[in-house]
């Protein structure tokens, strides 16, 4: 299940589906990134680019690569701080001051389960096998999972 996951997160730091959020300041602050401090003053409105900060190389290895295992392990979890495809990180809480998507944990458990059930159905082959005719695909009815399907028990009439 971890990997699961792990496959779902990757896919919404690569991909966030809400890209653009916006949010005006309650308060004076300051805003620092890695490197600079910036001065934020109450009322102004922010925008954060969620794809770009998702693909940032001095928190995410080889950033625009899928690394199905990314978030695995201890550095993975370590990496849920960074995740932010929901107004907020993977490891925040939505509350009437923090207003992140009330759905995360669901949604994401939700994703992993229709993960797992694709993985179960479909078959993988590396490139360069030959390929199974389509035909075939469809006569053996590939959701059914048990059977394992070849050139030689494909029968194709
Ligand atoms: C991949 C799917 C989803 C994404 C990417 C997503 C993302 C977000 C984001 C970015 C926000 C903050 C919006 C803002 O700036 O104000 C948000 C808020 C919210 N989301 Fe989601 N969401 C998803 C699915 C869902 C689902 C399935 C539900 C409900 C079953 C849900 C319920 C909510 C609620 C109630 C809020 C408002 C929270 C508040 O106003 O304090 N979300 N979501």
């Amino acid at each position: 299940m971890e990997l699961v996951q792990s496959f779902v997160y990757e896919t919404l730091r690569l991909s966030p589906p809400v890209p653009n959020q916006y949010a005006r300041a309650r308060k004076d602050f300051k805003l620092s990134s890695h490197d600079s401090v910036y001065e934020i003053k109450k009322g102004e409105l922010l925008c954060g680019y969620q794809p770009l900060v998702m693909r940032d190389p001095k928190v995410f290895d080889e950033p625009e690569k899928f690394m199905l295992e990314r978030f695995t392990k201890e550095k993975g979890k370590e990496l849920l701080n960074y995740l932010f495809w929901s107004n907020g990180p993977q490891t925040g809480r939505p509350s009437e001051s923090n207003k992140q998507c009330a759905a995360k944990e669901i949604v994401t458990l939700t994703a992993s389960m229709i993960v797992a059930y694709i993985f179960q159905r479909v078959m993988f082959a590396k490139a360069g096998m030959p390929q199974i005719p389509l035909a075939c695909i469809r006569k053996m009815k590939l959701w059914d999972s048990e059977k394992e399907i070849t050139h030689e028990n494909c029968e194709l009439s």
